[in-house]
């Protein structure tokens, strides 16, 4: 190769958007493959993103054909980009149903929330611009909106990461995208809907990391590797753990968070992400483990799996410091519950039904804000198991559970209400539009844990 060609190529690695904010020396990041940027300007990431069938292996060496992917890929390609960032998504439905892609955890105009109510589906064969600007750092994903319970346990999701300003010290960042589910013999997923997948979400004993089951990362001892967690399951909830490391929690829904703290386990329902920063010690290989934990109906006498392997590689490195903390948000006043929303299940003829307020969606009468607004909203959970809640558009902060004040104040997109109990919750709703709230199982979801918010 030619000098000029050479030099060409290092303006080129050097302009390149997605260089990480915290690379040291040595910094190695996700090996996710990346969605390829079209627009030259630095400050927008424009994609081309094709939802289709597609063959892929979620064990080693048994390939399905059947695979619903986002180009080919599961997961998806991730979008990188940095706070401030415009994203247009030339999207493209290759699918044999009708889809839309929705963008958990980024707030952006309702039209391009890919909701029902904020768009029409988008039809086998056509096509639909996505197209907003990234306010927020922090670890996101994108999902179909559709038959969301049989779209996204298909295959159909991707992690979105957008980076801030100060985005701490590490050698390395990886990012988890978890999912579970029953593999056919012939490689496939098996969608068979018992009643306990009716009950508790899809999902199986093929734990999957990036789309491959058993999956190993090479980590070096001492090193800060940074992990950026999302459940993208139907139903699963992970209950992490690394025998003999402790994770040092850094952010999760809404970006980093102002008081890191060390935890033995992470758990991470449905839609929820967790960033957390491990130091690997020793030799040999570790096992990232989910631990049991029961959301209800016995559920807590699944035994611990593992999740992924660790190969401890390299000379160990004296561990460097972690950060103490990041800068505090202005936590959201708290004020007389406006709303309480009470979930619930029973048993119907065929199957389940999941209740707000004793009705199903769309029964569930729409929630009117107007623009600019607060609001505090109790979510009372009367049933036998947990629920995530989801908002769109909008994080909310954590402000009580059970009637007792939550100290630090959580800022959130999702989260879990454990049964028999309740989470109170403010929010802002300053932009306008008609927004979903509902449980991330999308079993759930579908069958009428769901409801409006139209902010006018
Ligand atoms: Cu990730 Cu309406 O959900
Ligand atoms: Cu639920």
């Amino acid at each position: 190769m030619r000098a000029s060609s050479l030099l060409l190529l290092a303006l080129l690695a050097s302009c390149s958007s997605s260089e990480p904010a915290s690379s040291g020396d040595g910094f190695v990041d996700t090996d996710l493959p990346k969605a390829a940027d079209k627009n030259a300007d630095p400050r927008v990431l424009e994609v081309s993103l094709e939802a289709k069938v597609a063959p892929h292996g979620f064990v080693t060496g048994v390939t399905t054909n059947a695979a619903w992917t986002y180009d080919g890929m599961i997961p998806g390609p991730l979008l990188d980009a940095k706070v401030g960032d415009r994203m247009i998504v030339h999207f493209k439905n290759s699918l044999p149903e009708p889809t839309t892609i929705h963008w958990h955890g980024i707030r952006l105009p309702a039209a391009m929330d890919g909701t029902m109510m904020m768009q029409k589906p988008i039809a086998p064969g056509a096509t639909f611009d996505y197209d907003f600007t990234f306010k927020d750092a922090g670890l996101f994903w994108y999902h179909p909106h559709m038959q969301s319970d049989v779209q996204v346990h298909s295959g159909l999701y991707g992690a979105i990461r957008v980076r801030g300003t100060a985005e701490p010290e590490v050698e390395r960042e990886e990012i988890l995208v978890l999912d579970d589910l029953t593999l056919a013999k012939d490689g496939s997923i098996e969608q068979y809907l018992d009643d306990e997948s009716k009950m508790m979400g899809r999902g199986g004993d093929t734990l999957l990391v990036n789309g491959l089951a058993n999956r190993t990362f090479k980590w070096r001892p001492g090193s800060r590797v940074r992990l950026r967690l999302v459940n993208a399951a139907n139903g699963r909830f992970f209950n992490l753990a690394l025998a003999g490391h402790t994770f040092h929690v850094i952010g999760s829904d809404a970006g980093l968070i102002p008081q890191p703290y060390d935890a033995d386990h992470v758990l991470i329902a449905p839609g929820e992400r967790w960033d957390v920063i491990v130091v690997p010690q020793g030799t040999g290989k570790l096992t990232l483990m989910t631990d049991p934990y029961d959301r209800g109906h016995d559920s807590g006498k699944m035994p611990p799996a593992p999740v992924a392997s660790i190969e401890l590689t390299g000379d160990p490195m004296t561990p460097k410091p972690l950060p103490t903390s990041f800068p505090a948000f202005d936590a959201l006043p708290d004020r007389p519950t406006d709303q309480t929303l009470v979930f619930n299940e029973k048993a119907v003829p065929d199957g389940f039904i999941f209740t707000i307020n004793d009705k199903t969606y769309p029964d569930v009468p729409p929630i009117d804000i107007p623009k600019g607004e607060m609001r505090a909203f109790e979510i009372k959970n009367d049933a036998e198991m947990d629920h995530p809640f989801h908002l769109h558009g909008f994080f909310f902060d954590v402000v009580a559970a059970n009637g007792t004040p939550v100290s630090p104040v959580r800022r959130k997109d999702t989260v879990i209400v454990p049964k028999k109990s309740s989470i109170k919750l403010v929010a802002r709703f300053d932009e306008p539009g008609s927004w979903m709230y509902h449980c991330h199982i999308l079993e759930h979801a579908e069958n009428g844990m769901a409801g409006e918010i139209h902010v006018k």
